[in-house]
């Protein structure tokens, strides 16, 4: 019989619980546990309590003490990223910072269309191998749940390939790895006929296989002026909705139209919103789609923040994700880009760790994880501090010490063997 296992004393656990979906969080909100100990079986949360009395009633569980002290808060979601890929973009970074834009770069053959030529090069091994990697790094540095999506492929066959290799890199990572597809990134270069035969083809040709073959349940479109119009994907959009797939829309990044789409489909989450004015604030506030901040976007292009302070206080579901991908957000560290957004924006911690925890997982349609309650699985983060505020604080550079994936401890900076 497997045993339950108790871990604790642990100075401050921060349980999220009681905190509403939508809105605005005060800090006085958050419930804190002191002296706690958390009791979890398989891997699930049975109870959290305090440390003395769950180690007298749990006597025969296998004890995990902690010397110091921690405080623990649930493991971290990443609900947009595109970290299966290959090559880098070292060299637009470079010639974004002496003053060229995104936009001109693609335009000359750089952007997007650049990693998908270095992606296509790659054989699903090896992209297995690159996302496990990648996956195995933000495991270490607290993200327990992590969204990936394909987009890099353009092409039936290439965007297979992605999505194979992100199931395939599922078997080299505990993290878990939620997979969109994303073929609607870019009219391929390649493609002979107009946008919309291209999105056919795909929604013909793919939409089947992805089912068929149970290899993903979302689909992501980037709506933009230099991607497709809000014209164009709608159909697109809308056979995927009827296959039963969830959406997911790049939006409002550089010009207005993604999040109209995003409300009017019913999409889970509208991701970026740089551009959003108060028409789409106000119109994500009155949906149940999931707004969701990409600051590592606007820190690698040194652009302006999504306007997470506004959607907050006129009630939107708002999540923080990474966007970790080689050209706009190279970075991909979520606890630091969610520190830098709160400065800007003035988050209070309570909405920063709800952004990346149960709301991220809401936008991924999960309510299994990302409070630390009793059902839930049992992912959290240790870090080395007695004062919750701490975290955010340190700007990132405070990482966990010790971060257990449904209920085993996959990382402890103590011992070298659980490190990438
Ligand atoms: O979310 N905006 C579109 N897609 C990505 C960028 C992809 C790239 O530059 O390679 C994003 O920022
Ligand atoms: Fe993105």
């Amino acid at each position: 019989m497997l045993m339950k296992k108790l871990i604790g004393p642990i100075r401050q656990l921060l349980t999220l619980d009681q905190l509403p979906l939508k809105g605005a969080l005060r800090d006085k909100q958050l419930e804190i546990v002191t002296q706690a100990g958390i009791l979890v079986e398989r891997e699930r949360i049975v109870k959290v309590g305090n440390w003395i009395e769950l180690k007298q009633e749990y006597a025969e569980a296998e004890i995990h003490e902690l010397e110091g002290d921690y405080v623990a808060l649930p493991g971290m979601v990443d609900c947009h990223t595109h970290m299966c890929f290959g090559g880098n973009r070292a060299r637009d970074f470079s010639l974004r910072n002496a003053g060229r834009t995104y936009l001109e770069i693609a335009q000359a053959g750089g952007g997007i269309w650049d990693t998908v030529t270095q992606t296509r090069s790659l054989d699903q091994e090896m992209l297995a191998t690159i996302t496990a990697n990648h996956a195995n790094r933000l495991l270490s540095e607290g993200v327990t749940t992590i969204e990936v999506k394909s987009g890099y492929g353009i092409s039936v066959a290439e965007e297979l390939k992605i999505i194979r290799a992100i199931q395939l890199a599922a078997s080299g990572t505990a993290a878990d790895l939620i997979s969109t597809c994303l073929a609607a990134h870019l009219c391929p270069k390649d493609w002979k006929g107009s946008p919309a035969d291209y999105l056919n083809e795909i929604a013909s040709q793919l939409f089947p296989v992805l089912q068929r073959e149970k290899l993903c349940t979302r689909i992501d479109a980037f709506v933009e002026k230099s991607a497709f119009s809000p014209e164009e994907i709608t159909p697109y959009l809308k056979k995927a909705r009827e296959l039963g797939f969830d959406l997911t829309i790049h939006a409002d990044q550089f010009s207005c139209g993604g999040s109209q789409v995003a409300v009017a489909l019913g999409a889970r989450s509208a991701d970026h919103l740089e551009a959003s004015g108060d028409v789409e604030i106000q119109a994500l506030c009155r949906s149940n789609t999931v707004a969701v901040a990409l600051p590592g976007a606007s820190i690698g292009l040194g652009m302006g923040f999504a306007p997470a302070r506004k959607l907050l206080d006129q009630g939107a579901i708002l999540a923080i994700a990474s966007d970790w991908n080689p050209g706009s957000a190279p970075m991909g560290d979520l606890l630091t880009q969610a520190s830098i957004l709160a400065t800007f924006e003035k988050l209070t911690t309570a909405e920063v760790f709800a952004g990346i925890t149960f709301r991220g997982a809401a936008a991924l349609g999960l309510t299994d994880r990302g409070k630390l309650t009793t059902g839930q699985l049992s992912d959290f983060n240790l870090f080395p501090t007695a004062d919750y505020r701490d975290i955010l604080y340190q700007q990132g550079k405070m990482k966990p010490a010790m971060v257990w994936k449904k209920g085993s401890m996959k990382y402890d900076v103590r011992d070298t063997k659980y490190g990438i």
